[in-house]
């Protein structure tokens, strides 16, 4: 039956149709008999490799578009790349066979209004958004990254699945401050959505941009640089008790106490120290008067001889971005991760979180070979901007949500193979929190992509039944034939149905 299925996607594909038509563009192709495509089709998730029928450079959106029309007529899968460090690879499609359309040749800036508005292509870094914003003064919500250099994350997915910083609590994500972007379409059309123009595609493109179209442009509404940031930093060490005292401490914190400037996470690694990192958009004092209380809890189960450290500094808002980026910056990884977020109304239960902190000090030491991380982010509550958005307002579904779990594993030196024992041991981290009575109220963070759930599994948990079902009527309106397809992509309406009798039938 696979091979069936198989044989009817292969024969609806036409890759050397695809390659002819490409040859004919003016502007940089790879084929698979190019010296430069092994390299160009390196995943930054280096667990996963897939083979594009090609990779093409264009330069402005026109040259996208004539590169998405090779891709429609031949019905040949097309995905965007813009920083190509999605979790699950697929920039490179996710699958065999797709055309990857790289962005990284559009790279144009522009600001209006004394640089309120931002229009950024999105072949720009991160970094190189950054930069930007600090040459006008201006700041965005976004995740860290690497200034003046070329390894940065990136804004396009990342601004359309979300985009989250420790300044998201006072500003939004990333997808909140924006206010426009041009696309091109399946069919090689080129337009704007907004909430004045095609609003429904707008309303797709935050949240799920990449079954839509290939986005060329983002406008942002900026925010002003804030004058000082305080960075910090407290260190625990201690048994699986204390690290779930500790993180009950956390959790109670983030639902009552924690002000909107406040950005902070639970961090714990393989040697067992457990850290409460972040920022907060203001001056130290002002943030020792909120924090200290909760690192005093902290304190009280810890083990105060043995790793402890505290550190707290005010920076300006450059130094402040330059210090949130690991040393040396990671350009490549090998791993697998999942993302679970908690409910703002249901927390997770003392027991659940002793099992939990049980699970990683028993079993974590077994894994010596694996460098391994949980990131538990404060996201939303008391006055969080996040959660102000309603729910129907975009494509992103995460309005409700109190903390946002990332499970992390790498193989020990970040290159291939992958321990085959990793995937069990972080799908153990979120079993436990799955299987706890509160398991049923979890999500998922669809920038944390995890290509191994399941097809209801990912719909139901990126999106939820409302917008999923929504995201596939925009779907067919703007790409009903699934030019912009790859594993979790959405598809239109009508297609799965059919997609199922056809298979029946050659049965
Ligand atoms: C080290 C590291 C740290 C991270 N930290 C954070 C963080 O702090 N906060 C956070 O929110 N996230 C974080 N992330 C997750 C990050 O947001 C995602 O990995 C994001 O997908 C990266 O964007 P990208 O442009 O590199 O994606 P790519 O890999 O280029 O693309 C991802 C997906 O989007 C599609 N796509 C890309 N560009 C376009 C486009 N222009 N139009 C349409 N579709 C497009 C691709 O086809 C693919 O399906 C981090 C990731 C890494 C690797
Ligand atoms: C999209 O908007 C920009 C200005 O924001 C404009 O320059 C461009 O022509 C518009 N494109 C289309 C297709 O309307
Ligand atoms: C954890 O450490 C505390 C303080 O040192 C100690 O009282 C407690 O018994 C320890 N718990 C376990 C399970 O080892």
């Amino acid at each position: 039956m696979l091979l069936l299925l198989l044989l009817a996607l292969n024969t609806l594909a036409s890759p050397s149709q695809l390659q002819t038509c490409l040859t004919s563009l003016s502007f940089p192709v790879l084929l698979p008999s190019s010296p430069s495509y092994a390299p160009a089709c390196q995943a930054y998730n280096r667990r996963l490799t897939f083979l594009p029928s090609s990779v093409v450079y264009p330069r402005t959106p026109a040259e996208v578009a004539l590169a998405v029309r090779c891709a429609s007529s031949a019905s040949v899968p097309v995905v965007a790349r813009s920083g190509g460090h999605g979790y699950a690879a697929f920039a490179l499609g996710g699958q065999d066979g797709s055309l990857v359309v790289d962005l990284s040749g559009l790279k144009g800036v522009e600001f209006d209004n004394g640089g309120e508005v931002m229009h950024a292509q999105t072949g720009n870094r991160l970094g190189e958004i950054a930069s930007a914003l600090k040459s006008v003064g201006r700041a965005l919500p976004h995740g860290t990254c690497v200034l003046l250099s070329g390894v940065s994350r990136f804004p396009p997915r990342h601004a359309a699945f979300g985009g989250f910083g420790f300044a998201s609590r006072e500003w939004g994500l990333l997808l909140d401050r924006m206010i426009g972007a041009e696309l091109v379409l399946a069919d090689g059309r080129i337009v704007n959505a907004s909430l004045e123009e095609n609003e429904d595609l707008f309303w797709a493109v935050r949240g799920s941009v990449s079954s839509f179209g290939i986005a060329t442009s983002y406008t942002f509404l900026t925010l002003p640089e804030p004058p000082v940031t305080t960075a910090y930093s407290y260190v625990f060490s201690g048994n699986a008790s204390s690290a779930a005292q500790c993180f009950l401490a956390f959790q109670a914190f983030s639902a009552s106490s924690a002000p909107p400037p406040l950005g902070m996470q639970f961090f714990l690694i393989p040697d067992l120290t457990y850290e409460l990192f972040g920022s907060y958009t203001g001056p130290k004092a002002a943030f020792e008067d909120v924090f200290l209380p909760l690192v005093l809890e902290c304190e009280k189960t810890s083990d105060t001889h043995a790793g402890t450290h505290a550190f707290a500094q005010e920076m300006g808002w450059e130094a402040y971005l330059v210090s949130q980026v690991g040393t040396p910056p990671r350009v490549a990884d090998c791993f697998y991760a999942k993302s679970l977020m908690t409910s703002s109304t249901t927390p997770l239960s003392q027991q659940t979180v002793e099992k939990f902190m049980h699970y990683l000090f028993t079993e974590g030491p077994k894994h010596p070979h694996l460098a391994w991380f949980v990131e538990v982010d404060l996201y939303g509550r008391e006055g969080s901007a996040i959660n102000a958005v309603p729910k129907l307002d975009t494509a992103f579904r995460h309005r409700d949500r109190l903390l946002g779990f990332q499970l992390y594993a790498s193989s020990g030196n970040l290159r291939p193979p992958f321990p085959e024992d990793g995937y069990a041991f972080v799908d153990g981290m979120a079993e436990v929190l799955s299987a706890a009575p509160e398991g049923r109220t979890l999500a998922s963070y669809a920038n944390y992509v995890d290509p191994r759930l399941g097809q209801g599994e990912w719909e139901d948990m990126y999106y939820g039944g409302e917008i999923y079902d929504r995201l596939r009527k925009v779907k067919s309106k703007w790409d009903k034939g699934n030019v912009f397809r790859f594993p979790q992509g959405i598809v239109p309406s009508e297609e799965r149905e059919g997609e199922g009798r056809r298979v029946v039938d050659e049965l």
